[in-house]
């Protein structure tokens, strides 16, 4: 039997402006993990999961049409399918094989917190069928098929959650033109896909640990769809409006700031943070929808009473917020405040950085 496992993630910084190419975001890989065990099998392979991929399915009205989220395992289907391809291509036998996926990122009960599952089961797939065929990807070669996979299903997805699943630690990520991936997908091999010069924007950088800062992470209920809300915010008359080019100027501004005082500034992460906040909360604005719920909201003025600095992570909408908290604050009045207004702390930390590094 073959074990891997990938963790889940946060945004730090630059969601939504990630998603268009050459625009910076900062994430962390967290200490909760997804796990993907293979097993050979005979005949036909199967996915079993327990936890993972047993929410209901999610339906939405948009005009006269019907929206249904991706399931799951369509991530993990993508999954197998490109690693069959990449196979095939290596002349390889093809072979049978049963995965069991289980989870830690998402609630016993059944909560979704938003830690990146579908970019865990896709890390964490890849991994399973790189060992299980012995094709010896490079960590790289790993993190370019997930993001193929991924695309595959929702192509406007940019990848970070993948990055700090297969890079794990603290990392500044800047996505390729995935629309200019697809394209050569169709045509060519993997081969030539995979040392295309399409990927040559495309960085992850290993960050080291903040200085002088302690993250809290708090879940403020009420799952969002990513995909549906990237969908509103990024579609093309949002590209060309005078606005969202601000937007994306801005946030790129903040993150290079972030990434320079990173090591050595607490009180410049914090100013950045609270200013990435006022970001989305414009951007939340510009296309009319809910990044900053009024418990996100909450989440952050807490923070900023309290001299730390606190903001949506990831999408919003729900799910979970971001404090920075300097080390002289008190976390404990914080949590307690927390409580009172119904946000779960998650006991998270950063998952430590895989020794091999990323691209140059
Ligand atoms: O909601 P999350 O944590 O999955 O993050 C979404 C981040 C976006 O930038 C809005 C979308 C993306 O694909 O990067």
């Amino acid at each position: 039997m073959i074990t891997t496992r990938a963790p889940g993630k946060l945004y730090i910084a630059g969601e939504y402006a990630v998603v268009e190419p050459g625009h910076p975001a900062v994430l962390m890989a967290v200490d909760r993990f997804l796990t993907v065990e293979l097993t050979e099998a005979e005949g036909r392979g199967m996915v079993h999961s327990s936890r993972y991929g047993r929410g209901p399915l999610t339906w939405v009205r948009e005009g006269e049409s019907i929206v249904v989220d991706h399931s799951p395992f369509d991530y993990v289907t993508a999954a197998i399918a490109i690693m069959d391809k990449l196979r095939a291509e290596r002349g390889l036998a093809p072979r049978y094989f049963d995965l069991r996926i289980s989870s830690e990122l998402d609630d016993p009960s059944g909560l979704k917190f938003g830690l990146g599952s579908s970019g865990a089961v896709t890390v964490a797939s890849i991994d399973a069928l790189n060992r299980f065929h012995g094709l010896e990807l490079s960590t790289w070669q790993r993190f370019q098929l997930a993001l193929l996979a991924t695309i595959s299903v929702s192509p406007k997805a940019s990848g970070g959650d993948l990055a700090a699943s297969t890079y794990g630690g603290w990392i500044c990520y800047t996505a390729p033109d995935r629309s200019a991936l697809l394209a050569l997908l169709e045509g060519g091999s993997l081969a030539e896909v995979l040392d295309a010069p399409e990927w040559g924007i495309c960085r992850i950088a290993p960050l080291g640990e903040p200085a002088g800062i302690t993250m809290l992470v708090g879940w403020t209920g009420t799952p969002a769809s990513t995909e549906r809300l990237v969908d509103r915010v990024s579609r093309p008359e949002a590209e060309v409006s005078a606005q969202y080019a601000r937007f994306l100027e801005d946030s790129r501004e903040a993150v290079e700031e972030l990434v320079a005082a990173w090591g050595t500034d607490p009180s410049a992460v914090l100013a950045v943070l609270r200013r990435c906040r006022r970001l989305l909360q414009g951007l939340g604005a510009l296309r009319g929808s809910t990044i900053e719920t009024a418990q996100l909201g909450a989440l952050c003025d807490l923070a900023e009473a309290a001299g730390a600095a606190g903001k949506p992570s990831g999408a919003g909408g729900g799910d979970c917020g971001i404090v920075a908290l300097p080390d002289a604050a008190d976390a404990q009045e914080i949590l307690s405040r927390w409580r009172e207004v119904g946000i779960l702390p998650l006991d998270l930390h950063v998952n430590p950085s895989e020794t091999e590094g990323a691209p140059a």
